[in-house]
């Protein structure tokens, strides 16, 4: 597959809808691409789904870069590198320097920042050091403590003008696409009418131009807790635990490996010990 570039992506503004899911490892990788998915986004919330933190605040860079290599070793699409909490908000000069590392390190084509105007400034800088920048607005996990917690936001008249205010402020600070996370469909529509880079939803409703989900809420794998806006396509993890329970029960009755799954030959074992002293 293509992989994208940043002005196809904008085109996508007013043409077909953008696919993006996330992936953390290269199997999965693979399999996003086989299938035509646009962007795959190493997500932080690596940090829920794999790591077993309580939140994606925890995550380091480290972290993210083992996993954004990871996932390049398994895609030639377009991949966007999550910049965990702290790694772009202490200083300008802190965050140019991380999200390097998501491309020199990683090979990624983009990073993702979490925040409207307050977060400008490095968005500024990161696009000015020529690296592209997707911003993520809305219900933003790494500061979801100062938001109420996990809640849709822009359900007020302040809140919603503060958000198309940090849409805009992100577009002009160059941008190429927006996350928003868990604000009301009619709010999704108005933002995305009233800016010119792709909006990607999750929890936004069907009028943003592309839509995102966290592959392993998709499949059915998380079991930990299921966002109301998550459609589970399938229900992998009773699958999964249905298959582990038969290797377990199997090895445990001698019935794996069988012959088919054994190097079953004509061996004379004793003659290959015969000169051993
Ligand atoms: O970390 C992540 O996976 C995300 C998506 C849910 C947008 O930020």
């Amino acid at each position: 597959m293509k992989k994208l570039t940043i002005p196809e992506i904008i085109k996508r503004k007013s043409g077909e809808k953008l696919t993006v899911l996330t992936a953390y490892d290269a199997s999965m990788a693979r399999l996003l691409e086989s299938l035509g998915i646009d962007i795959i986004l190493v997500g932080d919330s690596l940090g829920n789904v794999l790591l077993g933190y309580e939140s994606t605040v925890p995550v380091t860079m480290d972290e993210m870069l083992h996993h954004a290599k990871a996932v390049r070793r398994g895609t030639s699409a377009f991949v966007v590198g999550d910049m965990p909490f702290l790694s772009y908000q202490i200083s300008v000069e802190d965050a140019v320097r991380n999200a390097g590392r998501f491309f020199k390190e990683a090979g990624c084509d983009a990073v993702k920042v979490e925040g409207g105007t307050e977060i400008c400034d490095a968005v500024r800088a990161i696009v000015g050091a020529g690296m592209a920048v997707m911003g993520h607005i809305g219900l933003t996990p790494q500061t979801a403590a100062n938001l109420g917690g996990y809640r849709v936001q822009g359900k007020e008249a302040a809140s919603a003008r503060k958000l198309l205010a940090d849409a805009k402020a992100l577009e002009t600070a160059g941008a190429f696409a927006i996350v928003m996370e868990c604000i009301p469909d009619q709010l999704a529509k108005l933002i995305t009418e009233r800016v010119s880079i792709p909006t990607i939803g999750i929890g936004a409703g069907v009028h943003c131009d592309g839509q995102v989900l966290v592959t392993h809420d998709l499949l059915g794998i998380f079991e930990k807790f299921v966002p109301s806006f998550v459609k589970r396509y399938a229900t992998l993890a009773p699958q999964i635990r249905d298959a582990i329970a038969s290797y377990r029960d199997e090895v445990r009755a001698g019935t794996y490996p069988d012959e088919k799954h054994s190097f079953t030959m004509q061996l004379d074992v004793g003659a290959l010990f015969s000169e051993e002293k």
